[in-house]
């Protein structure tokens, strides 16, 4: 798999699935603009990456509503063009119910999960219509699948966030039809500081699963994978 020359944005490139992810696609020949929330861990982990290949680093927290315009107007200081946004990034308040999450989890989860891919999307669009065949990948997960919270309504605040990026997919993915290819990924669970020590699979694991649906023909759009399989929304 080459991703050669590509242009390519990473939201949360510090650790666990962004960081693998990352990784990878400088090992597949691509350039890397990454960003975390924690400045010291983000250089430790671009340290490491830019070992690797071309990589640029912009911390930012994405709890900020401003954030998202400023990721977009440092990566615009060395791109006009992105061929693949990857909104990685992720926060959970994951907890028995929304009673014990606390009123605030709500808020505190969709801004980072939902509203933040969301302007990212919105203030890098004009850098993704210029890019190569270009396409975003919003990282959701199997908790915010229909029927994984009918079966469960733990986790609530998160499940919920995921659900509804689930439907930013398929509404972006509408609206920019025939020029950016824009779809979810369930990366698994998967052993990291949000999936917990119990997960069966690694970080990588997730990593190679972004680039598998990267890779896929740039007219797959509005759909969910789990890796190279399709599943419901
Ligand atoms: N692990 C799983 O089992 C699993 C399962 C399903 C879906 N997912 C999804 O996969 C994605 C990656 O998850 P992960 O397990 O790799 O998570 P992780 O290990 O907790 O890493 C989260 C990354 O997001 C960044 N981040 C968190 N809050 C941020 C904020 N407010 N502003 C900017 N960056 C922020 C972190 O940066 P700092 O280091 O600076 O905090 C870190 O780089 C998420 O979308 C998650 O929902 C994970």
């Amino acid at each position: 798999m080459s991703f050669q020359g590509k242009r390519i944005v990473i939201t949360g490139v510090s650790r666990g699935i962004g960081f693998e992810a990352a990784k990878l696609f400088l090992k597949a020949g691509g350039d890397v603009f990454g960003t975390a929330r924690d400045p010291e861990r983000l250089e430790k982990a671009g340290a490491e990456l830019k070992a690797l290949g071309p990589f640029k680093a912009f911390a930012a927290d994405l709890s900020d509503p401003e954030a998202p315009k400023k990721v977009a107007e440092a990566v615009s200081r060395h791109w006009a063009a992105i061929d693949l946004l990857v909104n990685n990034a992720a926060v959970s308040s994951w907890s028995k119910d929304f009673k014990t999450e606390g009123v605030g989890a709500v808020e505190h989860d969709m801004r980072v999960n939902v509203f933040a891919p969301h302007a990212l999307i919105f203030h890098l669009l004009t850098l993704l219509r210029n890019g190569d065949e270009p396409r975003v990948i919003n990282v959701s997960s199997g908790a915010g699948i229909r029927q994984s919270m009918i079966d469960s309504p733990i986790g609530a605040s998160y499940r919920l966030s995921k659900y509804s990026l689930n439907g930013l997919t398929i509404l972006w993915a509408g609206q920019l039809k025939g020029e950016v290819a824009v779809n979810s990924l369930d990366p698994g669970w998967l052993k990291t500081d949000l999936g917990g020590p119990e997960a069966p699979g690694e970080p990588i694991d997730g990593g190679k699963r972004v680039l598998a649906l990267a890779a896929k023909p740039a007219d797959v759009t509005g759909r969910f994978f789990h890796g190279d399989t399709e599943i419901e929304f």
